[in-house]
């Protein structure tokens, strides 16, 4: 190296340094009030509360719950457990020690983006090694949110598995079983142009049972639009056009 790239290369070297630090201590800033734990745990699962969906910027329709467990797989109580998400994503509240049972629960409001959002929970253990859980949500944007309802109104008594006193009369007596929406691995496969067959036409549209009945006539074109930007919002694994996933920066 030349004397005088090295001065180059070192002045660039101390714009990115300084640059770097400013940025840090941006992010350093921001103070968040975060309760002392009285225990620490080794291990952090999920109780309840992944993979929902609620239209983008609006609450999830369950809380989401997490347990901190000890290397035996006991519940910790007063351990610390703090959530995080991409920018827009609000917990109520977004930190809290364990209850008697090992467990925090959290209210999730959602960002203004349609897509994935992965949300994470932390915990430290005993070492203070930061321990984390992802999980992930999904947002639907205004077609996909009309596709949901549609699909309540319609389809759920068929197509969900949940238990509901109209699943009793209805997706036990099928002799054929249809699949729930999120069934990626059967969903993903089939076209966007077989789904408006089958939906608008029936089952025998694609060779499938005539359980499935014939929506053209209820249904308009745009509603069925709808019902399939839903159909692929939900999918697990997620369809290629399932859109971003937002995490943590
Ligand atoms: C009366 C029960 C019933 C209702 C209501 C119903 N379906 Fe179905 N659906 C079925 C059955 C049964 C199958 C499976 C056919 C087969 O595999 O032969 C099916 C299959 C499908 C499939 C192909 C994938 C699969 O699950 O096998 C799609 C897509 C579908 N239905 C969409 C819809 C949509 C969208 C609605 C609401 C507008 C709806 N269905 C309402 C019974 C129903």
């Amino acid at each position: 190296m030349t004397r005088r790239n090295q001065a180059v290369f070192s002045l660039v070297f101390a714009v990115l340094a300084a640059l770097l630090a400013t940025s840090c201590s941006r992010s350093i800033a921001v103070t968040v009030i975060v309760p002392k734990p009285t225990a620490f745990g080794a291990a952090i699962v999920e109780s309840s509360g992944g993979k929902q969906s609620a239209q983008t910027g609006s609450l999830l329709p369950q809380p989401v719950v997490v347990q901190v467990n000890d290397e035996q797989g006991t519940a910790v109580a007063g351990a610390l457990v703090e959530f995080s998400a991409a920018p827009g994503v609000v917990f109520d509240p977004a930190n809290a020690l364990t209850d008697s049972s090992g467990q925090v629960t959290t209210n999730v409001s959602l960002g203004g983006m349609a897509g994935r959002y992965q949300l994470v929970a932390s915990t430290t253990d005993k070492s203070h090694k930061k321990i984390e859980l992802k999980i992930e949500e999904i947002a639907l944007g205004y077609q996909q949110a009309l596709g949901r309802h549609l699909n309540d109104q319609y389809c759920e008594r068929c197509h969900n598995l949940e238990s509901t006193v109209e699943r009793v009369s209805n997706y036990d007596n099928l002799e054929v079983k249809p699949h729930p929406f999120t069934e990626g691995d059967t969903l993903n496969k089939i076209s966007d142009a077989d789904l408006t067959a089958i939906i608008s036409h029936g089952g025998p549209a694609l060779g499938k049972s005539a359980l499935m009945p014939a929506w053209g006539n209820t249904l308009s074109k745009s509603d069925i639009q709808a019902l399939i930007s839903y159909i692929r919002a939900i999918s697990d694994p997620p369809s290629r056009s399932a859109g971003p996933v937002y995490a943590k920066n």
